[in-house]
């Protein structure tokens, strides 16, 4: 079983990818960013994604580098949002290792997301709103296939690492 590698996954701006940071410096491993990875392969930003190939286009690319990046051993992996949409990618990130949910209020995220500009989805009138559709329809789908969930709310980064290593430390 390759259950030696911690995914995340949670909606834009929980905070993944400075939670993965800290969290596979403490554990030693690599990083991995699955946005950086798909912008790398691209050569493109991921607004031009968007602007140019649509969303499909992106959720294309994003199918293909998270089946690589999760046949990976000993990584921590930051997902996009929407990774979970897919049903090939929540049956990869499951396999594969140990799949981590990093919950916050809207309120929260909002906060986080204000004066965003590298993340199309949110390009909108009304953040407030696609943030609580996004929140609807995903927060399901983010359950389906966690292990675990930390609630960042009120939770320093440093204080979700901790709870997160703990468990790993605890299953395997
Ligand atoms: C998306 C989230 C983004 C990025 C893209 C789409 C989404 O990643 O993949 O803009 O659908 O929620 P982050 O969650 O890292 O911001």
């Amino acid at each position: 079983m390759t259950q030696n590698n911690i995914f995340l996954i949670g909606l834009m701006g929980v905070g993944k990818t400075t939670i993965g940071k800290q969290l596979a410096r403490n554990l030693g491993c690599e990083f991995i960013d699955s946005d950086h990875e798909i912008e790398r392969r691209t050569g493109a930003d991921i607004p031009w994604i968007f602007d140019i190939e649509g969303e499909p286009g992106f959720r294309e690319r994003e199918r293909i580098v998270i089946d690589d990046l999760t046949q990976k051993q000993g990584v921590v992996l930051a997902t996009g949002g929407g990774a979970v949409l897919a049903p090939d990618n929540r049956q990869h990130l499951m396999a594969r290792g140990m799949v981590v949910y990093l919950k916050a209020s809207v309120e929260h995220l909002l906060q986080r997301t204000a004066f965003d500009r590298n993340r199309p989805l949110l390009q909108t009138d009304n953040p407030r709103q696609r943030l609580e559709e996004l929140m609807d329809k995903r927060d399901p789908l983010y359950r389906e296939i966690a292990d675990f969930i930390v609630d960042t709310d009120n939770r320093s980064v440093s204080n979700s690492v901790k709870l997160i290593m703990k468990h790993f430390n605890k299953q395997y």
